[in-house]
């Protein structure tokens, strides 16, 4: 009897012990590939440099429905598409080849005014569009070509047509801006918000999609903190003073109007902003906001957080941690000094780069060494880049940003355990032949599930 007990302990301990590694890799590659329409135009592709497979990094992601894009911004030269997708229903390879979103033509810099340069972000809404914030800054890492002022395309996914494309007026695009994340608030598909963050000349530009106008706010708390600038990843080190970057709404509130928290990159701070205040294209403008903007606190040393995103249905925000090879989690109901991390390797979560939860409840971060890309080089022998998933609910699971399990749940547990123990129970039954040693086993893993339990 106790030896079944110590079993059942055990179990429940082993349980414990690894559900905080429960993120898996769903794709993964060494370099990047594109299918084309045949071996012979890739090859030509690559022959002619228009496709220089080293020069392809996957920087942002979502996935909606049965597609998982990816963002491929055009850091050096050699990248055919710079917005691609995979199928998530061909299972057939954890490493597939991309196509290009929503077609090659779209991609093509001999265009004098090409529909897609170099897009950082974007974010499919629940309304059927897929907004794509790209920055129009083409070779950043090697000869910079400016094709125009940043701007918002945003595609039909039921058909992937353009519906619409907003330039940012050059009064918003200032001389060394540079926008790299972005948030959508959604609630309303026909009142509908996309927020664009300026990291280089930090600012948060607002688009209205009713009003077809946008309109950029200026804040302090854009700004990178001199402090916070230095980075050290995996032995390499090195200096960003990037503002503003990572964005993540909350749901609607009762008056409609969400919370957007968000954090320049060089810094470990936190703060947020109603969007009842951005929303209101002449107040946002005005110095009167000023007092309307909250700290959060601080995540501490090294906690300079990338992309982050906030899953509505449970109230987490997750953010990326650079310099630990982790996934971070705050639960927004609770204080900012409650943090736990989801997931940290620092062999293979290198560089988190962007995190989305989709339609599905369902996680996924893809890390990509993106300091070994600038600063060092990749090797095309082991694996670069890695995409993983989890169902946000065991993602949360034992972390301090779990909500509190409701009563059904405790019950659904308890029962699960019960189960396993009416197993473990016929056999020992079988061993013994008595009922009362049964009896007693049940009691004792019910002891146990209770204090795992609570
Ligand atoms: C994926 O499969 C689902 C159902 O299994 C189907 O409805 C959908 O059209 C498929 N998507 C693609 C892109 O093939
Ligand atoms: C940045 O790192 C260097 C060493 O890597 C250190 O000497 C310096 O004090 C650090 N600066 C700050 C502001 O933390
Ligand atoms: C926007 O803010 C201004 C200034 O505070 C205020 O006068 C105006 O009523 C607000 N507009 C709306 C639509 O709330
Ligand atoms: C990752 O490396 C850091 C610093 O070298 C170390 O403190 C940390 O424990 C490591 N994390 C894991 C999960 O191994």
């Amino acid at each position: 009897m106790n030896a079944a007990c110590i079993i059942v302990g055990v179990l429940l301990c082993v349980g414990v012990a690894v559900a905080k590694d429960n993120l898996r890799v769903a794709y993964e590659w060494r370099e990047m590939d594109f299918q084309y329409d045949s071996p012979d135009q890739r090859w030509s592709a690559i022959e002619r440099g228009a496709f220089k497979p080293a020069n392809v990094i996957p920087f942002g992601l979502e996935v909606y429905r049965q597609r998982l894009f990816v963002t491929l911004p055009r850091w050096r030269d050699g990248v055919p598409a710079s917005l691609a997708y995979l199928d998530l229903n061909d299972t057939s390879s954890k490493m597939p080849a991309l196509r290009p979103f929503p077609s090659w033509v779209s991609h093509s810099l001999s265009d004098a005014d090409p529909e897609l340069v170099s897009p950082f972000r974007i974010k499919a809404d629940r309304c059927g569009r897929l907004w794509v914030l790209d920055s129009r800054i083409a070779g950043v890492l090697e000869q910079t070509k400016l094709y125009g002022p940043a701007q918002l395309l945003i595609y039909d996914l039921h058909n992937d047509d353009l519906l619409r494309r907003h330039v940012l007026p050059a009064s918003q695009a200032k001389h060394s801006s540079f926008f790299a994340n972005l948030a959508i608030e959604d609630a309303d598909c026909e009142n509908t918000y996309a927020y664009a963050a300026d990291l280089g000349s930090p600012g948060l530009v607002v688009y209205s999609w009713r009003d077809q106008e946008s309109w950029r706010v200026q804040h302090h708390f854009f700004h990178p903190d001199p402090l916070a600038g230095n980075f050290s990843i995996n032995g390499i080190e090195f200096q960003w003073d990037d503002g503003l970057y990572g964005l993540a709404l909350s749901k609607p509130q009762s008056d409609g109007y969400s919370t957007l928290y968000f954090h320049p990159l060089s810094s470990t701070m936190e703060f947020s902003v109603k969007t009842s205040v951005l929303r209101n294209k002449t107040l946002a403008t005005s110095a009167a906001i000023y007092r309307d903007f909250k700290i959060l606190g601080s995540r501490g040393m090294d906690a300079q957080a990338g992309a982050q995103f906030l899953d509505a249905d449970t109230g987490v925000l997750f953010y990326t941690l650079p310099n630990l090879n982790s996934l971070g989690c705050w639960q927004t109901s609770k204080s900012y000094n409650v943090q736990d991390r989801v997931y940290s390797n620092n062999n293979s979560f290198v560089f988190p780069s962007d995190i989305k939860v989709d339609e599905e409840r369902r996680l996924w971060v893809l890390a990509n060494q993106l300091q070994n890309f600038i600063y060092d080089e990749l090797y095309p022998g082991s694996i670069n880049f890695r995409i993983y998933m989890a169902h946000v609910k065991d993602a949360l699971e034992h972390t301090t940003c779990a909500p509190d399990k409701s009563l059904p749940e405790l019950i659904g547990k308890l029962g699960e355990v019960l189960r396993t123990n009416i197993q473990l129970e016929t056999t020992t039954a079988k061993d013994s032949n008595s009922a009362a040693t049964a009896l007693t086993l049940s009691l004792g893993a019910l002891l146990l599930t209770c204090s795992w339990l609570l």
